[in-house]
């Protein structure tokens, strides 16, 4: 029989996608996937800590393994991602969990083979943290879970410094990948049945920065020329660098989704300059009204930050504005949260949990009254959607419309994989529920 593996995954989609490389690693091994951790032979954690919560989270998880090590000793428990690249996090996750066999970073994940392999024959805890970027990796296979979608890496790090943010730290500088790499993979995932392809990359928009290679409105143009009926979507873009070019870009294809994930964190400008995010709100609405200048239909997202240092009520209020201007189709909500080695981790002023709380509750209301008014629009309406999968207990198929929206259905056939056209006739918070036309 083989042996099994189990990944547990906190964070981003960058991570989502890296765990399906890391079980491309496991799978080249000779493991198989397994649902829990009581049967697999190797466990791994591809860990996150943008929030003080997400570094609790995986704690709380690696602690409860200690039992099943104890009465399992030929059990691997590897431990990777984000949270031990950051300053002395490996040590300090060896001293609190000595049972841990091996510890590796966001550089070195390619390397996790190897590791398995030397950790075989090796009584020793193998921690290994490689503080550059080093090459990217080209001949990874992923294994992918999520057909019929698949993500795509376009570039890897981030150069933005926003104060409170522990990614430039944890992923390295900026560095994209080829465009005739990227476009490749696209192509073969097409071909393979593939229907729905995310770009991924922390800062999308400065794709190809600092080398002569083409730029990310060019690099979508090239995708949208790949035969085949397919959507694109890309995350994450900063709106400092949303350009025209990417609004024409998005409009000239029918394979790019009329829909924009743009964080803007803030509605006060003065705490978007101590954030260091370097674009003002009246320059956010500007890229907004170029977007819909393009793209009337396209929704847009965000990402919110409340309870970031020095945060004054009037600061809080000018966010609640914004939200209001913009009308998001629906946004993360996110309480600050201090992370060690930042810049605003040393800033007066942090905000009292209480005041953040209050805060929070109240953008989330704003937020999820956006969010029904956005789906209730639906309503009455044909809209396409990918379905991506089943829910059993529901007896519906499910999957997105090219807005971002979850639309359910019933089908006597598996509809996985297929575009199919609902009439919408109800709408509940992020979900709407029709009939096949
Ligand atoms: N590169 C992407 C997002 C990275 S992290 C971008 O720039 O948009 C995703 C979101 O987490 C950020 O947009 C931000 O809203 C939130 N975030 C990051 N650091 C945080 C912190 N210290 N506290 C609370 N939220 C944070
Ligand atoms: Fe973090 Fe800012 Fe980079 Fe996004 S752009 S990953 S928020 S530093
Ligand atoms: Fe993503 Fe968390 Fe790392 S949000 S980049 S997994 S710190």
């Amino acid at each position: 029989m083989n042996k099994l593996f189990h990944i547990v995954t906190y964070g981003c989609q960058m991570n989502v996608h890296e765990s399906e490389k890391i079980a491309g690693i496991l799978s080249g091994l000779g493991y198989e996937s397994c649902d829990d951790m009581e049967s697999a032979d190797i466990v791994v954690f591809n860990t996150c800590c943008i929030r003080e919560n997400a570094e609790n989270h995986a704690y709380g998880n690696i602690g409860m393994l200690k039992k099943l090590k104890a009465a399992n000793k030929n059990m691997i428990i590897a431990v990777g991602g984000c949270l031990p690249q950051q300053m002395n996090k490996a040590e300090n996750l060896h001293e609190k969990f000595p049972y841990v066999d091996i510890i590796f970073g966001t550089h070195n994940l390619s390397k996790l083979r190897d590791y398995i392999i030397e950790k075989q024959t090796r009584k020793k805890p193998i921690i290994r943290i490689d503080e550059r970027e080093g090459e990217i990796c080209e001949n990874e296979k992923p294994l992918r879970t999520s057909y019929p979608n698949a993500w795509v890496n376009i570039m890897y790090g981030c150069n933005n410094f926003c104060s409170y943010c522990i990614v430039p730290y944890v992923r390295g500088r900026e560095r994209s990948r080829k465009s005739e790499n990227i476009i490749a993979e696209v192509r073969q995932l097409v071909s393979e049945g593939y229907r729905e392809i995310t770009l991924l990359g922390q800062n999308v928009n400065s794709y190809g920065n600092g080398t002569d290679d083409i730029t990310f409105p060019e690099l979508l143009s090239k995708i949208c020329e790949i035969d085949g009926k397919f959507r694109i979507r890309f995350m994450t873009s900063h709106p400092k660098d949303f350009s025209e070019e990417l609004a024409k870009a998005m409009s000239q294809s029918d394979k790019i989704c009329h829909l924009l994930h743009l964080p803007v964190q803030s509605g006060s400008d003065r705490i978007l300059r101590a954030m260091n995010r370097r674009y003002t709100s009246s320059d956010y609405l500007r890229k907004v009204d170029i977007l819909k200048k393009y793209i009337p239909d396209c929704e847009i997202t965000t990402d919110l930050i409340v309870g970031f240092p020095g945060e004054t009520e009037e600061d809080f209020n000018a966010t609640l504005d914004l939200v209001k201007r913009v009308d998001f189709s629906s946004a993360f909500t996110f309480v600050y949260s201090r992370r060690e080695g930042t810049k605003a981790a040393t800033m007066p002023d942090q905000i009292p949990e209480d005041v953040s709380k209050r805060r929070i509750m109240q953008l989330v209301d704003l937020v999820n009254a956006q969010t029904r008014a956005h789906s209730a629009k639906f309503v009455g309406k044909t809209t396409e959607i990918l379905c991506e999968d089943y829910d059993e207990k529901r007896g519906l198929y499910l999957g997105r419309n090219e807005y971002g929206r979850m639309g359910y259905f019933k089908s006597e056939c598996d509809e996985r994989g297929n575009f199919v056209n609902l009439k919408i006739n109800q709408a509940n918070g992020v979900s709407l529920f029709g009939d096949k036309v």
